[in-house]
């Protein structure tokens, strides 16, 4: 059984393997989880949601807290100005079942640093012990924190804050290994996670530490545990248009799909789309930006991008890639005769769709109220 495929303990939950997909803010929606759930992702989270709107009772926020029957492990991940707000939301997201809760002290978009959520809490380590502290007495149920190397390059804390976390009895932490002022041209630095890892070894109590960033297939997954010896990996962007990565890194072997294989998933995806958000102008909007990713890959795709860009209505999608399908070999393997490198530096969430781009963004903390 490869290290990836094994179960792994967080608290008093148990997880079938150590692949995990990031809460991802416009991404991580029901059907998308679904998707990833089903070809392996051993825990998967609702995108960040913000402990201001919690305190609002805002609906969309609380709609976002929807789970699919067959979710039987789902995480949750908050964020929020004050340690009070954060563990108020805390204790409302415990009674909504989650099985475990993660503090984001990483998002680096501007709007949410400037009202003190995401990493703008790095710049406040205080802050940090006490939003974990409260946290902690607002559940029992498994705690984590996901947060970067530290602010700046020049400002680098995580040692700190790796030690602030532990202190206050975290169950898993998350790093992603770029500071808040790097962006993804930045190439994730293994060497400061692994320093902070590194710290966990010497806890008196059982924490799960997980690496984070810059993995996209088998290869990069298995430097990340190599060269920080974490005991999980969190995928992100690895995963958008690409849920087979799930398949690959637990199977311990290369998998690119066959097309009539690519095909039935991305049809999946799309039928859970419309279980979802119903036959609606909607569903169509937020499922083109996975179409796009999908697409990535085959012969001539750049002109059905164009128009699955366009898209307004779910049976377009589909008439539109069944068209595709009709001219391209079924047996066709993505990235076949090119460049194989699924990474980019390009940076998918500056492509989605601004007005409904939900939680990234400058425009996107409207559920903040
Ligand atoms: C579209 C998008 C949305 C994201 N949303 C979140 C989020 O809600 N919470 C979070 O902790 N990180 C979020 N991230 C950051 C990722 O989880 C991850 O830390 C970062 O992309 C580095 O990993 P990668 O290099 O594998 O993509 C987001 C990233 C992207 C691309």
């Amino acid at each position: 059984m490869s290290f990836f495929n094994q179960p792994i303990q967080i608290g008093n939950l148990t997880l079938k393997n150590r692949v995990f997909l990031a809460p991802l803010a416009g991404v991580s929606d029901i059907p998308f989880r679904r998707i990833c759930q089903e070809l392996g992702a051993g825990l998967t989270y609702v995108e960040m949601l913000s402990a201001t709107a919690i305190a609002y009772n805002n609906k969309r926020t609380f709609e976002m807290m929807a789970r699919h029957a067959s979710e039987n492990v789902l995480g949750v991940q908050i964020t929020g100005p004050t340690a009070a707000q954060v563990a108020h939301a805390i204790s409302v997201l415990d009674k909504q079942g989650f099985e475990t809760i993660d503090i984001n002290m990483g998002c680096p978009v501007r709007k949410v640093v400037t009202a003190g959520c995401g990493s703008g809490i790095l710049k406040d380590p205080e802050r940090i012990s006490e939003t974990v502290k409260l946290a902690r007495s607002a559940t029992s149920r498994p705690l984590s924190a996901k947060f970067r190397l530290g602010y700046t390059r020049e400002n680098i804390n995580v040692v700190n804050t790796v030690e602030r976390v532990l202190a206050e009895n975290v169950d898993m932490f998350t790093i992603h290994g770029r500071t808040r002022s790097e962006s993804y041209s930045t190439p994730c630095d293994l060497s400061g996670i692994k320093l902070a890892m590194h710290t966990a070894l010497a806890n008196s109590k059982p924490v799960i530490k997980v690496g984070n960033g810059d993995v996209f297939d088998l290869s990069s997954a298995l430097k990340m545990q190599q060269e920080t010896a974490c005991d999980a990996i969190m995928v992100s962007r690895g995963a958008l248009g690409n849920p087979w990565i799930f398949k690959e890194i637990l199977s311990a072997k290369k998998v690119q799909p066959e097309f009539s294989e690519w095909l039935d998933v991305v049809f999946r995806h799309l039928d859970y789309q419309e279980e979802h958000f119903g036959k609606t102008k909607l569903a169509a909007i937020l499922a083109r930006k996975h179409l796009l990713w999908y697409s990535k890959g085959f012969p001539a795709s750049k002109s059905l991008r164009d128009v699955l860009n366009r898209v307004e209505d779910l049976n377009d999608a589909r008439a539109l890639l069944k068209n595709y399908a009709a001219n391209t070999p079924k047996d066709f393997i993505r990235y076949a005769g090119s460049n194989t490198d699924l990474s980019s530096d390009y940076d998918p969430k500056y492509e989605m769709d601004r007005k409904l781009d939900r939680g990234v963004g400058d425009e996107g903390m409207e559920q903040s109220v």
